[in-house]
């Protein structure tokens, strides 16, 4: 498994001219404080692509790792700080014919050995997540080199995520919690009962598991949940993608091709994104309670309620 990529001070480098004038169009309308911290992206349809041109599936998803590309320049040019795409799942893994896997692997290697330049003359950080010690030992290779050239960059982190499965990811934060609660008690020279008996079994228990226990143990621990889940090619779904860490992320679905993505649709997805009203389970300023007593005071909306349900008891 690779280390977790350490958190990082993100520098911003103002390349917004870098953009192209389509791209530069759709940025000059976004407002800046409200860009995204972090974009995930499911990367969908590279068969339909090919199938709709009577090409091979492979030929679609060379045409993704285009995309790849693009799409991650345009995320460094906007100073978007973290950009995740869901590049192979370990249902892909399970599921899909031998040949296309293996397709899969020497396409993603080729990606990293040919696009470390482009990642550094875009200041671009190579990170991954998922089960990544079960890849082929040469892909593996490939991906730690890219991580280690592109590791003093400071701009945009690239995340893929590789043999990767949400649930698996939760299983796997919950084997290290006990773990290291294992290792703990080892250190101490008592039994792991007794060690959280010492401090009240409950007690313990809520202490050392609780949702940042969770969160910190999880693959993403370095990085910020998405604000912005955009799927391609119209699939209103999840897909086993970063369950726990997009609670309260926007989803924005096209119908548009992951290989005919491009910056702009990136851009037309963070302008959706900026239309939203995020509320994190609470209420927007017009509900806050000094605007809500001004309308209606909670004490008397209170007493009416209670007059209501008294003269219904009758
Ligand atoms: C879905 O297309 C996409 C994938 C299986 C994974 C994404 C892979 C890439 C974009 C290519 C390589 C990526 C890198 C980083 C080099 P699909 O085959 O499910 O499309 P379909 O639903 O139309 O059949």
């Amino acid at each position: 498994m690779f280390e977790p990529t350490p958190s990082r001070v993100y520098q911003r480098s103002g390349r917004a001219h870098e953009l192209s004038s389509e791209e530069r169009a759709i940025f000059a309308s976004l407002d800046p404080s409200r860009l995204p911290q972090h974009v995930a992206v499911i990367m969908d349809g590279n068969g339909r692509w090919a199938g709709k041109r009577a090409l091979k599936r492979f030929l679609g998803h060379q045409q993704g790792a285009e995309s790849v590309q693009f799409v991650v320049e345009t995320a460094s040019r906007i100073d978007l700080p973290w950009l995740t795409l869901y590049a192979f799942s370990l249902e892909n893994n399970l599921r899909r014919p031998k040949s296309e896997v293996s397709f899969l692997m020497k396409l993603l290697k080729n990606y990293l050995m040919s696009n470390v330049k482009r990642m550094n003359d875009n200041n671009i950080r190579m990170a991954y997540i998922g089960r990544t010690a079960e890849l082929p030992e040469e892909v593996q290779d490939s991906m730690r080199w890219a991580e280690e050239q592109t590791a003093k960059n400071t701009g945009t982190t690239l995340t893929l995520a590789l043999n990767y499965g949400s649930r698996s990811e939760i299983v796997d934060s919950a084997r290290s919690l006990l773990r290291n609660m294992l290792a703990e008690a080892d250190q101490r020279g008592i039994s792991l009962q007794d060690m959280l008996a010492a401090e009240g079994t409950e007690d313990a228990l809520r202490a050392r598991i609780d949702e940042d226990q969770i969160s910190a143990n999880l693959y993403t621990a370095h990085m910020p949940d998405p604000d912005l889940v955009i799927r391609t090619s119209g699939e209103q779904r999840i897909s086993n993608f970063l369950l726990w860490q997009i609670a309260y992320a926007e989803i924005f679905v096209t119908d548009r091709l992951w290989p005919d993505f491009r910056g702009p649709h990136l851009l037309e997805a963070i302008a959706a994104y900026q239309r939203r009203e995020r509320r994190f389970g609470g209420l927007t300023d017009s509900g806050t309670d000094e605007v809500l007593d001004v309308l209606e005071p909670a004490d008397q909306v209170a007493e009416e309620i209670s007059g209501l349900t008294t003269k219904g008891s009758r």
